[in-house]
């Protein structure tokens, strides 16, 4: 056997040693660098090939490569065998039932369902039903049967989304005082919270896709006296105990008189001073209101001589926005974790 063999084996068997010595990945790897490293045991023997007869070298130099290749095999078995038993161990620790687990994340109620839900809970607690209606609806429901002929310029009022044929993605929840005098003797007394669709451009205050909540109430001697203590408890149980409503005259071709209603401005309290969420004038704009127009009693079949009703429909975000003192509207639809918890 050559004097290389001899040398070569028993390195091996210093190298084999060490390994198996080796209890973590710094001492494998002291075991690498002292055997394998640049300077290593075996860099020498390479080194040592240059002295031998010319034509021993070749045979010498394949020998050394073959050993290293198997060194290194060795390493990265012993690699292995480490990492798994690491892993055996953390497997096999003891777990501690006792330990206080982590807070699992709770969701939250939108603020657009909370406004929504606290006035539905009033309106029940009064007598009335809350219903939901389709988004998509016919022309006859958006406008035809609410007064609106088709050539009344208050159709391009509403800016709607435009379906196949002549539906359309609702601009208003009113189709729903239709669907309802449709299926219901009077009395009716329903709220109809839902999702609207108008072409506005988005901001800061306008979206094409909003809520609104619809009111209807039709029976014998409704006036429009009922309306107003109806939407002044309603202010006050969303915004506060002292909220006051005006009603500002307006126009809807389904009520008659109509009117806009507004409530004082819970920020500022109509302190009078610059605030941003009223610009000051202390009073912030709901929606719109009316007596229920006899011609829309009539397309129901109900009569105008016997039954009056009131209707309103109030944008939801725009309660919301008043209600949490939020600057854009836009938050209510970016789904932020953060936004949404600081609410709950
Ligand atoms: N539907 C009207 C709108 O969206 C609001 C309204 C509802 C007005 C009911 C009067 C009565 O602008």
């Amino acid at each position: 056997m050559s004097e290389l063999n001899t040398q070569l084996r028993e390195l091996r068997e210093r190298f084999d040693a060490a390994v198996a010595a080796a209890q973590d990945a710094q001492a494998l790897d002291a075991a690498r660098v002292a055997f394998l490293g640049r300077s290593g045991e075996v860099t020498l023997l390479r080194r040592g090939i240059g002295q031998l007869p010319a034509a021993e070298r070749p045979s010498a130099g394949k020998e050394i490569n073959a050993a290293v290749e198997l060194m290194e095999a060795a390493l990265q078995d012993a690699e292995a065998a480490l990492q798994s038993r690491e892993f055996e161990a953390e497997l096999g620790m003891r777990i501690d039932v006792t330990f206080p687990a982590p807070p699992a994340a709770l969701g939250a109620i939108h603020p657009l369902r909370r406004v929504t839900e606290d006035i539905c809970r009033y309106f029940q607690r009064h007598g009335f039903a809350v219903v939901l209606g389709p988004e998509i609806e016919p022309e006859y429901y958006n406008f035809d049967a609410l007064n609106i002929p088709a050539d009344h310029p208050a159709r391009e009022g509403f800016d709607s989304f435009f379906l196949t044929g002549n539906l359309l993605l609702r601009p208003h929840t009113s189709p729903m005082q239709i669907r309802t005098m449709q299926q219901h003797r009077p009395p009716v007394a329903v709220v109809v919270p839902g999702r609207c669709y108008r072409r506005d451009a988005v901001d800061a205050r306008h979206h094409f896709q909003f809520h609104q909540i619809e009111g209807l109430l039709v029976d014998r001697g409704v006036h429009f006296g009922h309306l107003k203590g109806m939407l002044t408890g309603m202010c006050r149980e969303l915004f506060g105990r002292d909220q006051q409503v005006r009603f500002r005259p307006s126009f809807f071709p389904f009520t008659e008189p109509s009117a806009e209603v507004d409530t004082t401005c819970p920020l500022c309290r109509a302190s009078g001073s610059p605030c941003r969420m009223c610009g000051g004038s202390g009073w912030i704009e709901l929606g719109g209101s009316g007596m229920v127009h006899p011609n829309v009693l009539r397309n129901m079949d109900y009569d105008p001589a016997e039954y009056s009703g009131w209707a309103f429909g109030f944008g939801v975000e725009r309660m919301a926005l008043v209600r949490y003192d939020i600057d854009d509207i836009r938050r209510f639809y970016e789904n932020d974790p953060a936004f949404l918890k600081q609410l709950a």
